[in-house]
Order: C-alpha cells, then sequence, then structure tokens
C-alpha cells in the first residue's frame, strides 16, 4: 500500500519531530493535538526549525512555502479519518494509548495503519484495544527526531507483514534506518540503555565512585559520548525509573531491580536537567 497523507496524534516532544521529517520526505501531515497550546508551539518551533535552514541555505524559500502548504494543524482527532497512516505519540499511558487507538479505530478507513510511537509499553496490548490489531505496528523514533538516524519497527502478534514492510518503507523515505525488533519491553535500545544507567546509578549509590568520575570512565574507557548519570539527567530520572519500574516488574527478574539512588532523587525532586538538579547541579 502506497502512504501518501501522514497523520500525527499528540504535538509533543516527539510528534513536533515526526510531523517535521514527515512533512520535510514530501508528505502531507495532519498534526494534531488536544492542547491548542500544544499545536501552536510545535508550529512555531517547525517555522523557526526551517527559517533556520533557510538561513544556512539548506532549503529554499520555496520549498517552505511548500511544507507549510502540506501541514494541517488541528485539535480534532477526527480530522485524521483520511490519513493513510497515523503515527500515535501521545504520553506514554497505556490506558490514554489504548483509549486514542480504539478511537482512531473507529474513525480512520478501513485500511489505515495505527503506529504508535509508545517506548517500551505492549504493541500488542495496544492493538487489542482496536478494531482492526493486524494493522497496530510500533514506530519507534529517538529524540530529537530530526537528528536521531533510528526507527524501531516493532510488530505486534497478530501485525500482517505488509503493514511492517510499509512501515519499514516509510521509516527509510523519511530519510531513517529501521531495525525490526520483536515485541519485548523496551525493545532493543532501551532494553539495553536503561539497565545501563540503572547500574551506572548502583556505582554511585555504592559510593564506590563520584557522578563525575562514573561519567569520565565510561567516556574515556569504553568510548561513550556522553556519562550514564548526565544522560539519565537529560533524559528525567523520573522517566528512567518509571521505565525500570517496568522492567522488573515485566521480566520479574532481579537483575532490572531499579537502583536506589534513583529512588532517592526522585523523592528529593531531583528530576536532573529540567528541575535543576539531578547527579549534577544545573542551578546556574
Ligand atoms: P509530550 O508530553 O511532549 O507530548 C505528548 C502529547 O500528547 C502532549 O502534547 C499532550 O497534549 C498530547 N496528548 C495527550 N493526550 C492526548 C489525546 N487524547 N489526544 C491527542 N493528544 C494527546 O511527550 P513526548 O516526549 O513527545 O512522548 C510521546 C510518546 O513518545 C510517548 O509514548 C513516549 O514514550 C514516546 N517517546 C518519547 C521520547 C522522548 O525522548 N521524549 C523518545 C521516544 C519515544
Amino acid at each position: 500500500m502506497e502512504i501518501k497523507k501522514v497523520g500525527v496524534l499528540g504535538a509533543g516532544t516527539m510528534g513536533a519531530g515526526i510531523a517535521q521529517v514527515s512533512i520535510e520526505a514530501g508528505y502531507s501531515v495532519v498534526l494534531v493535538d488536544v492542547v491548542p497550546e500544544i499545536v501552536e508551539g510545535a508550529i512555531n518551533r517547525l517555522d523557526k526549525a526551517w527559517a533556520k535552514a533557510v538561513e544556512k541555505g539548506k532549503v529554499t524559500e520555496e520549498a517552505v512555502a511548500d511544507y507549510k502548504a502540506k501541514l494541517i494543524k488541528s485539535t480534532d482527532i477526527h480530522d485524521l479519518n483520511d490519513v493513510d497512516i497515523v503515527i500515535e505519540a501521545v504520553v506514554e499511558n497505556i490506558d490514554i494509548k489504548k483509549k486514542v487507538q480504539k478511537q482512531l479505530g473507529e474513525l480512520c478507513k478501513t485500511d489505515t495503519i495505527l503506529a504508535t510511537n509508545t517506548s517500551a509499553l505492549s504493541i500488542t496490548e495496544i492493538a487489542a484495544a482496536t478494531n482492526r490489531p493486524e494493522r497496530v505496528v510500533g514506530m519507534h523514533f529517538f529524540n530529537p527526531v530530526p537528528v536521531m538516524k533510528l526507527v524501531e519497527v516493532i510488530p505486534g502478534v497478530v501485525t500482517t507483514d505488509d503493514v511492517t514492510q510499509a512501515v519499514i518503507e516509510l521509516a527509510k523515505k523519511i530519510g531513517k534506518e529501521p531495525v525490526l525488533a520483536k515485541e519485548s519491553p523496551g525493545f532493543i535500545v532501551n532494553r539495553i540503555l536503561v539497565p545501563y544507567m540503572n547500574e551506572a546509578a548502583n556505582v554511585f549509590y555504592e559510593g564506590i565512585a563520584t557522578a563525575e568520575e562514573i561519567d569520565k570512565a565510561m567516556k574515556l574507557g569504553a568510548g561513550m559520548p556522553m556519562g550514564p548519570l548526565a544522560l539519565a539527567d537529560m533524559v528525567g530520572i523520573d522517566v528512567v525509573l518509571a521505565v525500570c519500574d517496568f522492567f522488573f516488574k515485566e521480566f520479574a527478574d532481579s537483575k532490572y531491580r531499579p537502583s536506589l539512588a534513583f529512588r532517592q532523587k526522585v523523592r528529593a525532586g531531583h528530576l536532573g536537567k529540567k528541575t535543576g538538579r539531578g547527579f549534577y547541579d544545573y542551578s546556574n
């Protein structure tokens, strides 16, 4: 099946980025969020990104005018009724995702693909809430979307091959590198990355080294571009802890036990960069 028109539900950090790269690849995009200010904020971000690209000579003014003409913004989910695929990027909450995906199933064309950008939730569980579980698939972008090359593609238990293939092709057309993963908590990247940050937090909690020493060691000794604790601060320690808790529950394996350092920091409200303090102090 050919995808021409892309719907994006949720215009936050990820949704705005997904809309941007889809438009730049030539697709018409309908961008929907329940909060009008969020839609406006996303449009402003896109306008700024494109103005900068014109300034740098990366794209022409005519091309940007064409991008803008191809973007429809809305606060009404029903405006997604004629798109070929919806990439859902609403908040990471299983009940909300099931609710919006069920709604999408009821209002979209019968062959519309329903993709979800969930970071770790079960595609199969989300799919089962809809009238078309065979057309629901995971399409996991990384932040910031215009920069990060990877898209994890995750079929659920009953997703058909043509749907998986269509999403792989779409990812390629928007300049990304798709990697196929079977459904499992955290897929590939978060399954490996989150326990890595968790172990760094354990090393910190046991007083084996300071945050600076741990990050320096992993950068200089393991070639990491960024230390694991600085990374946890950037992602948000509350977000990392929520994923650790999810892995611990899903796998029922002590190797995923969340670090007490994460718990302590979250209890103190030290969530990382966004609150000005985490493993590091960002107050000035
Ligand atoms: P965000 O909080 O920036 O955006 C979520 C948006 O969903 C908000 O603007 C909210 O108004 C909207 N929303 C909530 N309920 C809605 C509804 N019923 N209908 C329409 N819009 C609704 O969140 P973010 O970071 O963009 O995350 C979105 C999804 O992407 C989550 O599933 C998250 O796990 C995933 N993700 C996030 C990454 C990140 O680094 N932030 C990376 C990869 C995936």
